[in-house]
């Protein structure tokens, strides 16, 4: 469900984001026919696609997003790109267009560092007395807030990971690459041995 809302959210903010690149062009090439009829034949579908990010962003919201300072900084821009945005064209002011389009450029590029920011920073695990214990640590830090102490909780569309069905190299490719709201760890935040460690405790859900 909450990867479905991602993957049309994603979908509808790049259609308005190109939308709007597009009706900025012809605003600045001085092109005020072209942009009138563009604008007159584009005002159904913009008002479907704005309605459709909004309500999917809201609904993420609803089903466990994790929230933090660039989702607010990503509100606040697009919150005050749409209306920038709306005044901007309306007046033919570039300015105040260019403005919005950069607003809305800059949430887009937020919500793509977001996905990298949340992987965290690398945990120390050399106190740890065992790999087990290395991996609960680890765990603990980095992947409760989604997945749970128990691994069953399903925050931001997380897998049910004591019932995966996934093989430990499949598992470990997902921690390596990420999917969907799942985040990518590195080698420089999740070690080698300490990525074999995390699985070795994701293996105690399955008890
Ligand atoms: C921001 C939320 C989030 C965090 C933090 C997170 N995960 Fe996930 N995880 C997900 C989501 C969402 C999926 C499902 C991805 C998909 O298949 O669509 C997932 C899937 C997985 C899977 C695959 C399960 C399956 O059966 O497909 C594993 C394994 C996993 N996570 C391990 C971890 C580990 C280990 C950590 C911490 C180092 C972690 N995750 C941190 C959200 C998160």
């Amino acid at each position: 469900m909450y990867t479905g809302l991602l993957h049309t959210h994603k979908l509808l903010v790049l259609l308005f984001l190109i939308h709007y690149v597009v009706k900025l062009l012809l605003l600045q090439l001085g092109k005020s026919e072209q942009l009138a009829k563009y604008t007159k034949v584009t005002k159904v579908p913009e008002m479907i696609i704005s309605f459709g990010f909004l309500a999917t962003g809201v609904w993420m919201m609803l089903q466990g997003a994790l929230f933090n300072n660039l989702i607010v900084i990503k509100l606040i821009c697009i919150f005050t790109a749409i209306p920038l945005a709306v005044i901007g064209f309306k007046k033919s002011n570039k300015a105040l267009a260019t403005l919005a389009v950069i607003l809305i450029i800059a949430s887009y590029g937020l919500a793509e560092m977001n996905r990298s920011k949340k992987t965290g920073k690398k945990i120390d695990t050399s106190a740890a007395a065992s790999p087990l214990e290395a991996g609960k640590m680890i765990y603990e830090n980095s992947c409760v807030n989604c997945h749970g102490s128990d691994g069953k909780t399903g925050n931001s569309g997380a897998k049910n990971l004591a019932a995966t069905t996934l093989t430990i190299e499949e598992q470990k490719e997902r921690i390596r690459k990420g999917k969907n709201a799942m985040p990518a760890y590195s080698d420089e935040i999740i070690s080698e041995s300490d990525l074999d460690a995390v699985i070795e405790y994701l293996g105690t859900f399955k008890q």
